[in-house]
Formats: C-alpha cells, structure tokens, sequence
C-alpha cells in the first residue's frame, strides 16, 4: 500500500560549516522501494557527531555526495511500503536510524533499520534513543558492565552519559557519575553518586567510590585517561572520548552488518524504555524548523539529557529552564 502526493521537507548543507549553513528543502517523496518504508517523522534528535560531520571535523568520513543530509535518529509513522517490506505496516509506530537525512518531516527508510514504537514510549523519547543510546549501551557492553563493577561515567547528565548511567545501573554496577553541581539533584534521583568534574576530581571520586573503581567511561574527552590511571582502572576497561567517536561513526555506516548492529541496540533501547530501565530526559524540545536554535543549546554543552526536534507543532515559547536556573540565580 502506498500514499500518495506526499510532500517532505528536509535539512541539507552543501558546504562545511555551522548550523546555519543548513537549508530547508521540500519535495515530492519517492515511492518506497524494495524493502523500504516511507515514514512520517514525528520526532528526530540532535547529536554532536552530526556537527563535527557538518562542519569537516572528520573530513575522512563520507556521508554520500554533496549537498549532505541531517540527522541519524528517528521516530515515526509509516505511511506506505516497498514491494519487498513485510514487517512494518501503514500505520505503524517505528523508531529508526539512518546515516543522514533524519531531519525531516519524511523519509524513505530500509525496514532493516526500524524497530517497533512500544505504545508506552514517548515520541520525545522515540526519537532520542539511536545514535545516543546505542552509543552508550554498546560501550557498556564492550566493557562488560555489570554487578560488582563500580564504573564512572564522564559527562554524566548529557545525551549519551545519562543513558548510560541508567543502563549501568540496571546492569547492577554502582555508578559514579561526573557532572556540575547543578546536575547533582538529577543524578542522585537516578541513583547515582555525583561528582564535580575539574580540579581534584581523583580525590573526589575516590572519597566516594568505597573500594576500586573497575571502569572508567570517559565521555567528555579531557582528563578521562589521567583520572583513569590515577585511579588505578585497568587499561583494558578504560574507554576514551576517541573510543566513543569511532563507535558513533560505526553506528552510522551503511553496510548491512552495522546496520543489523545498530537496530539489534535500537532494539534492545527500546525494549529497556517500555520496561522503565531508563529513561530519557528531554531538556530541549525544538520545532525541526527551529534546528540552527536547536544546535546552539547543544554546542553550550550543557544541555541536560537530549535535545530533540517535533515535526507536529511545538510551543516556540523560550521561557527559563529548570537547567538553566542554577546561572540565573
Ligand atoms: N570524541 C568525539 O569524537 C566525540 C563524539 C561525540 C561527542 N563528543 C563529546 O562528548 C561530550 C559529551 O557528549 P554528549 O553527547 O553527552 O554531550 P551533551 O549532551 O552536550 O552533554 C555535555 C555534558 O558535558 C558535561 N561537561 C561540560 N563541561 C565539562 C567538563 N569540563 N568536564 C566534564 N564534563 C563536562 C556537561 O555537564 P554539566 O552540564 O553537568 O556541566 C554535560 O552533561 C561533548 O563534549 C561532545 O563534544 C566527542
């Protein structure tokens, strides 16, 4: 079954650079073929790695011919089927992951790349799970967390390390997350034991970890490797910012085998968030035009769990946030 006449719009760049070298385009969407679906994109995410490929941070790294597409996560409803797609039907409510193009109102997609929507998942949710989640969970599993691990997690309240705090936790590892004092609160409702990023750190960490700390995740890519060796973590279960890198650009390879392995994470995300095991903050919520405002809050690098961008109408009132309030007072 197919719609008919659909109009999508999307966000492409034809050159390197900041937000604003993003444009808008709208036009007819392709029939679905093989085993692709069509998909009305209610929700999709913003991730850091989007912006160091748009603005040529990793030149090595192609996504396709210029002008390039936006985007990797989404969520949506699928509006018509390929001859070839038998597991989705019109209607359906997916969660997905593309390379690049999610940040659209519509897309073409392989049914390889979906997962089913549970009902009792949030849209904002939905559409921040991919590119972060699978990011944090793949390295978990990389590293074996489980019970009897205590692990720190660097950059704990953003995007990727609140997920991965959650997860760790679930795993059974006691979890000791670096963050600013403002995201203590927040953590410490996840069951986390918060720690002040900067000068000091080992001492600090040390004062509340109770015995050895068995793994050190770095997110944010400053001092993780000193910290780590400091705090005698064996080499073998450190992972670095660089280490994160290359797992996020794998997640967003083409090639059938990464694609089964980014859907075989999306899938097991969205099993753990129809269960509770975790869930996703969403700090910003952003209309998809408003993107390039979108990219700002994310480049401040204090954006509280994910920002995510709504196809359907989204407020564009900008009033004080709860994460912000800790600088205004
Ligand atoms: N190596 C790579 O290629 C690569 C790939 C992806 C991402 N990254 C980087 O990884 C970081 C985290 O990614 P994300 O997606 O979770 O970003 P995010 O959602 O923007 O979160 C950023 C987090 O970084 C924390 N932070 C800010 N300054 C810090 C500092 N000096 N030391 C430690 N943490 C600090 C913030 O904590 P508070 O708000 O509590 O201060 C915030 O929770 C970003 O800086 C991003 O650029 C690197």
């Amino acid at each position: 079954m197919r719609s008919k006449n659909i109009d999508a719009t999307w966000f492409e760049y034809e050159r390197y650079g900041d937000a604003d070298v993003l444009t808008r385009r709208t036009e007819r969407l392709e029939p679905p073929t093989g085993d692709q679906v069509s998909v009305e994109v209610i929700t999709t995410s913003i991730n850091h790695t989007e912006v160091f490929l748009r603005n040529g941070n990793e030149p090595e790294w192609s996504v396709g011919p210029w002008p390039r597409r936006s985007g990797s996560d989404f969520a949506g409803i699928v509006t018509a089927r390929g001859p070839l797609s038998s597991s989705f039907p019109v209607g359906a409510e997916v969660i997905g992951h593309v390379p690049a193009g999610a940040h659209a109102t519509h897309l073409n997609v392989s049914s390889a790349a979906l997962v089913a929507k549970p009902r009792n998942v949030t849209w904002e949710t939905a559409g921040a799970l991919y590119l972060a989640g699978a990011t944090a969970l793949d390295v978990l599993d990389d590293l074996h967390i489980g019970a009897g691990d205590t692990v720190v997690v660097s950059a704990a309240a953003g995007g990727v390390g609140s997920m991965q705090v959650q997860l760790a936790k679930r795993l059974g590892a006691r979890v000791i997350g670096t963050c600013g004092e403002r995201n203590f609160d927040y953590l410490r409702q996840l069951g986390i034991i918060p720690v002040r990023y900067g000068d000091d750190i080992v001492d600090r960490i040390r004062a509340v970890a109770r015995g050895p700390v068995t793994a050190y995740i770095d997110n944010f890519g400053k001092d993780g490797a000193d910290t780590a060796a400091a705090l005698n973590v064996p080499t073998e279960r450190y992972r670095s910012s660089l280490d994160r890198r290359d797992i996020e650009l794998k997640l967003l390879e083409d090639d059938p085998a990464a694609i089964a392995h980014g859907t075989d994470l999306l899938g097991r995300l969205a099993e753990y968030a129809h269960v509770g095991a975790f869930r996703v903050l969403v700090s910003g919520l952003y209309p998809l035009d408003d993107i390039t405002a979108a990219y700002e809050d994310l480049a401040k690098l204090h954006s509280r769990g994910k920002v995510v961008l709504a196809t359907r109408p989204v407020t564009t009132y900008r009033g004080l946030r709860a994460r912000d309030v800790h600088e205004a007072t």
